[in-house]
């Protein structure tokens, strides 16, 4: 079968579907390695069976975010060529286990995921960090902003919310390079939910804060991982700005190969991920929005958010395998 882009967008329906597969295969296979305290072990089987099942996709697709760069990552790596080859050329970021550590502890919110876009609408962003801000939808447009304090995101956020700005809760990577922006935001009166790891889940939290309970997400963390929540924004709703952290020269260099001439341009979601967007996310440990993977004594049950930018569709998938075979 080859997908064909619709005429309404580049990418064709079916896809949405079948990207779950795609992120439950992965889900699975680290799942079985959860809280064994092997991050690399979890994350190896992670990879593997997501490019295996990623090669079953009719797409002519290629890693644009990936496990890293050519030389330092054996299996989609950027630039590694994906899919059946038959379908829609489309671009790819992918985080077969994010948040190695979480999983290798076996504590909450642990995912494998996965962005599919229209050829050239994902921001190439080099393997740095990000700062990030990020807030759900039903908020007047640049309510929060990176040239804004975290004060003064904070404060807008009650706002716009019309809650004292003690009802307010801010998602952090729990980092000693937060200790001045944590110590400020709760100056303000805030609450903080401090994470260990998984930023993308960190991010997505916030566009169903009456389930997960955080407002808004603040900090540094990964700039992949910033691609990938920015591409699940564009399909959910909300709003993020992301700014690469080029301090040094080398990194200066590695961005601009990368087509990045502005080391502190301020990105808007629309520019980290432009054109229709489809992105999956599969739960390996349990978390706020999505169950973990669980292993009954007959089937393996499975817990998936798929959704679309163009459609602006949300699904969840709670999928129950019985035909175990295909998840050796
Ligand atoms: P991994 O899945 O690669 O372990 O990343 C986990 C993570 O917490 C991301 O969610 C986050 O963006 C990044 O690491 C933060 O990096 P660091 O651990 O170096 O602060």
């Amino acid at each position: 079968m080859s997908a064909k882009p619709t005429e309404a967008s580049g990418l064709e329906r079916i896809l949405t579907l079948e990207i779950a597969r795609v992120t439950e295969r992965a889900a699975v296979a680290a799942a079985r390695l959860r809280g064994r305290g092997d991050e690399m072990a979890a994350d190896q089987v992670a990879v593997d069976a997501m490019r295996q099942e990623l090669n079953r996709l009719p797409i002519d697709g290629t890693v644009v975010i990936g496990e890293g760069e050519r030389d330092e990552a054996p299996m989609l790596y950027i630039g590694e060529e994906v899919g059946t080859r038959e379908g829609a050329k489309v671009d790819i970021a992918l985080d077969p286990l994010e948040g190695t550590t979480i999983c290798a502890k076996n504590l909450p919110n642990s995912l494998a995921v996965i962005a599919i876009a229209e050829k050239g609408s994902l921001l190439y962003a080099p393997d740095v960090y990000m700062e990030k801000v990020a807030i759900g939808p039903g908020y007047p447009a640049n309510t929060v902003s990176l040239d804004a304090t975290p004060t003064e995101n904070i404060h807008a956020m009650a706002r716009a919310k019309g809650v004292p700005v003690e009802q307010v809760t801010a998602c952090i990577l729990d980092r000693p390079r937060h200790a001045r922006m944590i110590e400020e935001v709760r100056a303000t009166g805030a609450a903080i939910r401090l994470i260990g790891d998984g930023d993308v889940a960190g991010v997505i939290h916030t566009t169903d804060p009456d389930e997960t309970g955080i407002d808004i997400y603040l900090g540094i963390g990964g700039a992949p991982e910033g691609v990938l929540a920015a591409a699940a924004l564009r399909c959910i709703g909300g709003q993020m700005q992301g700014r690469l952290q080029l301090n040094t020269e080398e990194k200066v260099a590695r961005a601009a190969k990368m087509g990045i001439s502005d080391p502190n341009k301020i990105y808007t979601m629309e520019e980290m991920a432009s054109g229709d967007v489809l992105f999956a996310a599969t739960g390996v440990t349990d978390g706020n929005m999505l169950q973990g993977v669980r292993f009954t004594r007959d089937a393996i049950i499975t817990h998936t958010i798929v959704m679309r930018s163009s459609s602006k569709t949300v699904r969840e998938i709670k999928a129950r395998h019985q035909d175990l075979e295909k998840f050796d």
